[in-house]
């Protein structure tokens, strides 16, 4: 990345830090040098297994530039946690948690001179791929792997910065399979990809809200909340959705300002008369806190409130926001300094 780059006017992800860490797996056991080594091309076989059975995982996190000049990554641990339930999901071996940790630091570490100011951001793309050639394996996992982390310095996620989006709500179509829905697997989103595009030309959406069976869970990368100044709403876990790290962190600092939070279903009809008085947002690592002004299903469209991002989305984002960036005190020990 060239200093003339700009995270904020380049699009989300496209830019790169010139370091990332690797480690192989090979005979059993995963292999790290022990240092970020500089950014270059993979050279693959065809054959490679993620090539043909998509066995692939990857993660989402952020290191942010803190009031006070210097780095800190934001839940580190949860990622790695998380990372290792998609890698045995996909019934390969996972790295300990202290090797992945490691990879982590070391390239954010490396990388930590192109974290922009806040509200940028340097994303953190931890990266499990299968890599064996073997194009008989389609029932085996693979027998190597890579695991690698790259680091892409960010500006926001959604064109616009802070604005109400509009979404669609797919109550026929799932975004992925039930077994499937808590694990962060490329295979997830490409199966997402028609859905969202099929909405985006027909609806003219930022996001599709996947409902089928008037389950409202999660859009193709973020979690999704009800809420208005009393009470804070957002689906039970289960294994049909990605269990958000920001999801968390939102409960955890509503519970901290007062807010009655409901983890529970939600149907279809109570969004819409929802909209008619309470307020609704996204959250997700690279979304953080996103407010939904408009709520469109097949044939209907209704305007949230006022069709404004609300008081209390906007006082939750402030709130992670200057956790995340040292602003406020880190009272649940969420920041690892670098
Ligand atoms: N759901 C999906 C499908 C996602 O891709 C993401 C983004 O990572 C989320 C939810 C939110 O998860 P997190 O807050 O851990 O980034
Ligand atoms: C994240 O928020 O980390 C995501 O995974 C979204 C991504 C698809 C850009």
């Amino acid at each position: 990345m060239s200093e003339k780059q700009d995270p904020f006017s380049a699009p989300f992800g496209t830019l790169f830090g010139d370091h990332m860490s690797v480690a192989s797996y090979v005979d059993g056991v995963y292999d790290y040098p022990g240092a970020a080594v500089p950014m270059e091309n993979f050279s693959m076989h065809p054959a490679a297994h993620v090539l043909h059975y998509a066995s692939e995982c990857f993660e989402g996190l952020k290191a942010h530039r803190q009031v006070d000049g210097s780095v800190a990554i934001f839940r580190l641990q949860d990622s790695v946690e998380r990372m290792l339930l998609s890698i045995a999901k996909l019934r390969a071996t996972p790295p300990s948690a202290e090797l992945l940790s490691q990879l982590i630091i070391d390239a954010t570490t490396a990388n930590a001179s192109f974290t922009p100011d806040a509200p940028g951001s340097l994303y953190i793309r931890p990266t499990f791929i299968g890599t064996a050639a073997n194009i008989g394996a389609a029932a085996t996992p693979s027998s190597e792997a890579k695991l690698y982390v790259i680091n892409s310095p960010v500006g926001d996620y959604f064109p616009g910065g802070v604005r109400p989006l509009s979404i669609f709500i797919e109550t026929d179509i799932p975004r992925t399979t039930p077994q499937f829905g808590s694990v962060k697997s490329g295979a997830n989103y490409v199966m997402a990809l028609g859905p969202t595009l099929d909405a985006k030309r027909d609806h003219v959406a930022d996001q599709v809200l996947f409902a089928s069976g008037d389950d409202v869970t999660e859009t193709g990368a973020s979690n999704f909340f009800l809420c208005d100044e009393e009470r804070l709403i957002t689906r039970n876990l289960d294994d049909s959705f990605l269990h958000g790290i920001t999801r968390k962190s939102i409960i955890q600092i509503a519970h901290d300002m007062g807010l009655a939070v409901e983890e529970r279903s939600i149907p279809v009809d109570e969004l819409k008369a929802w909209s008619e008085h309470g307020e609704m947002f996204l959250s997700g690592t690279a979304a953080v806190i996103a407010p939904v002004g408009t709520v469109m299903t097949r044939g209907e469209t209704v305007q949230v409130g006022d069709g404004q991002p609300g008081p209390t989305t906007l006082k939750l984002r402030n709130a992670l926001t200057d956790i995340q960036t040292g602003a406020a005190e880190d009272k649940h020990g969420w920041l690892t300094p670098l």
